[in-house]
């Protein structure tokens, strides 16, 4: 999704924007701009479709000044274009814009404010909803409002969660960020007589570790020695930056080819790192510390319900089995863009769980909003960023510990949100009595072994190589599951088509006949995961009804189970794990498939087409 950065400060700022930018690029994006102010009030504004590179090929000479912003566009509004791309002026050209979300109501404000941009014999200049922003700031400043006021009175006129940055050419030493909404977040970095903003940490990092989380409804005027924060009806402040410890070696790529190969090889660290005190055997506890409900509020708990989008939707569906068949719960799960605008049925007594990688997925945002105005039910979120806007929603959060993923493809994350959900199961299941200690501690023994069971699905990555090669070209997958391994048969088919651009469905495999059968003959090759669990009598008889229509067969099954092997095209054996943690051993095996298809395909696999680390949007 878009991504804003700003600078204000004594070097030049054009270098220091193209690199924030090229740092959050991760993000996805389809073209990208800057906008620099030099101390006498020049303005360069540089933007172009398509990749950074392309951007940087247009520029001849860096201009010169030092404050600026930049920003990295994921259309919505108006097609990927130079014209639409950000920073936006105003009809003046006095005022600079970047933003992130969307503003709902900018055909009746484009409307409004046409009549002045006649006036000075001036049209819209692009298709985009940000250009109505700079100009509702000029209206405001030519009555006389300071640049603070007029922001926030432009923003008091817009419908949506949007993020800005600004400048105003009469004051060159400053640069304005402001939240309205959860719009993707704005981290202000403090550095030494320079300042920086980004929409996420890894633009700030390079120079600074001190910053400042800006809170909705928060606009800050930031010039190289600070920041000043204005909050409606308060006083302004001055905030304290906060020391963050995230490690730039950790979103550096390393030898890895690509962030998602390196994420995938740290994800025994990473779910190491999940589980680390929060299963412990003697005595037995789960997530007993860093969590804020109490087995008391734990026990009031009637029914679970577990909410998501994408990758995180499979976790939900995956959480759902460990609640039911761990805790002893009714537990259900929901993709959260379709919850909030049917007419669930919930209470007081149901405890909502939200899996969000970023935090900041406006889906399932909206989702916690609407469960705690209707309902004020309990919520717990998991997520792999601390402070992001999930955690200020929820009453109890689960951080992931996974570190940064770049990758847009949710890998380590993935693992994560599993482990995170399986220890809320068992510490549900022990609170209301539906596991003793044995159970309890055989139950965590069982998760202790996670890390080691994703290590050597990893070692399969020659073999998924191999067979991938076979299937560059096919068109389509059908990628069959049952039971606890069907959402990983969804997971699959998502990866599939966000990395390797190939048309793939996640179906429970007793589906299958009920329709997908039709589509099978040679040239549709089906994945089949068929561990030695309690249904795999049944994979194996939707493998030979797949068998029988000709389409290849590749079989993900326990190592050794050479009856599912020989049934097969291509088998990948992965290791034994008890029924309700399958998804470990799958899991790594089915990224690895992805990863290699789109691999032999020569696709962009961190940055795919069209694709946003994290959806701000609607
Ligand atoms: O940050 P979140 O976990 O809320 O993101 C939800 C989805 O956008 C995300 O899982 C998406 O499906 C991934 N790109 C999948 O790899």
């Amino acid at each position: 999704m878009c991504g804003i950065v700003g600078y204000v400060g004594h070097q030049s700022a054009g270098p220091i924007l193209l690199e924030g930018l090229h740092r959050l690029e991760y993000r996805g994006y389809d073209s990208s701009g800057i906008a620099v102010l030099d101390r006498d009030g020049a303005i360069a504004v540089l933007k172009r479709q398509g990749k950074l590179r392309d951007l940087e090929a247009a520029i001849d000479v860096m201009p010169a000044g030092g404050a600026g912003i930049g920003h990295t566009r994921w259309a919505t509004h108006g097609v990927p274009s130079d014209r639409n791309a950000h920073p936006h002026a105003s009809s003046s050209g006095d005022v600079v814009v970047v933003q992130n979300g969307i503003v709902e109501n900018y055909r009746s404000l484009k409307v409004e404010l046409e009549s002045s941009l006649l006036d000075r014999g001036q049209g819209w200049l692009s298709e985009t909803d940000t250009e109505v922003i700079p100009e509702l700031i000029a209206r405001e400043l030519d009555r006389g409002c300071s640049f603070v006021e007029a922001l926030r009175a432009a923003l008091g006129r817009l419908q949506g969660a949007n993020a800005v940055a600004a400048f105003h050419r009469a004051d060159p030493s400053r640069i304005y960020a402001a939240r309205k909404g959860s719009a993707g977040g704005i981290v202000i970095g403090y550095g030494d007589g320079e300042m920086f903003i980004a929409s996420d940490l890894p633009a700030l990092l390079p120079h600074t570790t001190a910053v400042y989380h800006l809170e909705d409804g928060e606009i800050a005027t930031i010039d190289a020695e600070g920041a000043v924060v204005d909050r409606a009806n308060q006083p302004p402040l001055r905030p304290q930056p906060q020391r963050v410890e995230l490690d730039p070696v950790a979103i550096a790529r390393g030898p890895y080819r690509h962030f998602m190969l390196k994420e995938m090889y740290e994800q025994p660290r990473a779910l190491s790192d999940t589980i680390r005190g929060r299963a412990r055997l003697d005595p037995p506890s789960a997530l007993a510390d860093e969590f804020n409900l109490t087995d008391n509020q734990l026990r009031s708990v009637e029914r679970v319900l577990v909410i998501g989008m994408g990758t995180s939707l499979h976790a939900a569906m995956i959480g759902r089995w460990w609640l039911e068949r761990i805790a002893g719960i009714p537990a259900d799960f929901d993709n959260a863009s379709e919850f909030r605008f049917r007419a669930p049925v919930i209470g007081s007594s149901t405890l909502v769980v939200s899996v969000t990688q970023s935090g900041e997925t406006i889906d399932t945002l909206g989702a916690m909003d609407q469960v705690r105005e209707r309902w004020g039910a309990p919520q717990v979120v998991i997520t792999n960023v601390d402070g992001s806007e999930a955690t200020r929603k929820a009453d109890a959060s689960i951080l992931l510990r996974c570190g940064p993923e770049v990758g847009v493809a949710s890998t380590k994350t993935f693992v994560g949100s599993l482990a995170a959900l399986y220890l809320l199961a068992c510490r549900i299941g022990r609170a209301r009595g539906a596991l003793d200690e044995t159970e309890l501690t055989e139950s965590l023994e069982h998760l202790l072994t996670v890390p080691s069971l994703v290590e050597r699905g990893l070692q399969l990555s020659e073999q998924c190589s191999e067979i991938a090669k076979s299937y560059t070209s096919a068109a389509n997958f059908l990628v069959l599951g049952r039971g606890i391994e069907h959402p990983i048969a969804m997971e699959a088919a998502l990866k599939c088509k966000e990395i390797s651009y190939v048309h793939a469905e996640g179906y429970a495999a007793g589906e299958m006949k009920h329709g997908p059968i039709a589509l099978l003959d040679q040239k549709f090759p089906v994945i089949a995961l068929a561990t030695r669990g309690p249904l795999f009598d049944k994979m194996m008889s939707a493998i030979q009804q797949v068998s029988a229509r000709q389409a290849p067969v590749i079989a993900i099954g326990d190592e050794g189970d050479t009856e599912l092997a020989e049934l097969a095209d291509h088998y990948l054996g992965v290791p034994h794990a008890t029924d309700l943690l399958t998804p470990f051993a799958l899991t790594p095996v089915v990224q690895l498939l992805a990863y290699h298809i789109a691999l032999a395909r020569g696709l962009d696999i961190d940055q795919p087409r069209n694709l946003a680390k994290t959806v701000t949007v609607e």
